[in-house]
């Protein structure tokens, strides 16, 4: 398997679509709260904005999308809503794989799984493997996921993978076992909803990622929110700790 290393020793264009673009999907509950919905209506509506996002990213020719569906924090909320996440997330992987495979996209899941219940897990690999052979999006679904968690799972496995040269492991040596493996590193970071803040998503793979912050309540992000995001990603220059004049001078230096 070819693994990507560290994307931020090249330089990707920006003028570009960013070809990995990784979500916050936040204000769910804010906007049922304003319709004085219950909280659940809002994460309903989320379920068809990242729908709706899969076919814009598809359309716009974004490679990779990576959704932040539930944090590792997330299990701290009322049980009620945490249930009714998880049935949410039943529901959508039993009705969209079909869908998925119609537009050529695979699908995979990130985090801690084993938390979950059976069903839910039996349903992560059926969806999983039914999307595998899919070459048009990646779409990347982060469940009981957390940045920190991400680094420990990894340097663990690295531990009992290579436990001789433990002291000299380099970041190209534990990056085969993140579990973002297969994607290059994420070129714009959105988080909806107002918040600018991180909240634990994926802490390793956005350290030269750009960020866009929106006060647009995830429900309500649509295909032109999502195009204002890509133009302002456009307006700037990655310089991965470069000079501005070096990008110009000789484009790789
Ligand atoms: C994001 O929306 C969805 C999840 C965290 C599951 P929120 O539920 O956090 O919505 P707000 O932030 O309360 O509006
Ligand atoms: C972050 O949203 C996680 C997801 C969108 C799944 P939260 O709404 O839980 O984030 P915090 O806790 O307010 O930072
Ligand atoms: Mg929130």
């Amino acid at each position: 398997m070819a693994f990507f290393s560290s994307s931020t020793r090249d330089l990707p264009q920006s003028t570009v679509v960013p070809q990995h673009l990784a979500v916050i999907m936040d204000g769910n509950g804010r906007w049922a709260k304003k319709r004085f919905l219950p909280r659940v209506a809002g994460h309903v509506k989320g379920v068809d904005a990242l729908r709706d996002m899969v076919r814009v990213c598809l359309d716009r020719g974004v490679r990779y999308l990576t959704v932040f569906a539930f944090s590792s924090e997330n299990w701290r909320r009322p049980q009620d809503e945490v249930s009714l996440l998880m049935q949410l997330f039943v529901k959508a992987l039993q009705q969209e794989v079909e869908r998925m495979n119609r537009n050529n996209v695979r699908l995979r899941v990130v985090g801690d799984l084993s938390r979950f219940d059976p069903l839910l897990q039996s349903l992560v690999a059926e969806a999983e493997a039914k999307t595998a052979t899919n070459t048009a999006l990646d779409l990347t679904i982060a469940a009981n996921y957390g940045g920190r968690w991400d680094i420990m799972q990894a340097l663990n496995r690295l531990a009992a993978a290579d436990p001789a040269r433990a002291g000299t492991w380099s970041e190209a040596d534990l990056e085969p076992y993140l579990a973002m493996n297969f994607a290059p590193e994420p070129d714009l970071f959105i988080r909806t909803g107002g918040e600018e803040r991180i909240s634990n998503f994926l802490l390793w793979q956005l350290a030269y990622t750009e960020f866009y912050f929106t006060p647009t309540l995830w429900p309500d992000f649509d295909a032109g929110e999502l195009d204002k995001a890509i133009a302002s990603y456009q307006q700037r220059e990655r310089r991965f700790g470069r000079t501005s004049e070096q990008l110009t001078d000789t484009g790789n230096a």
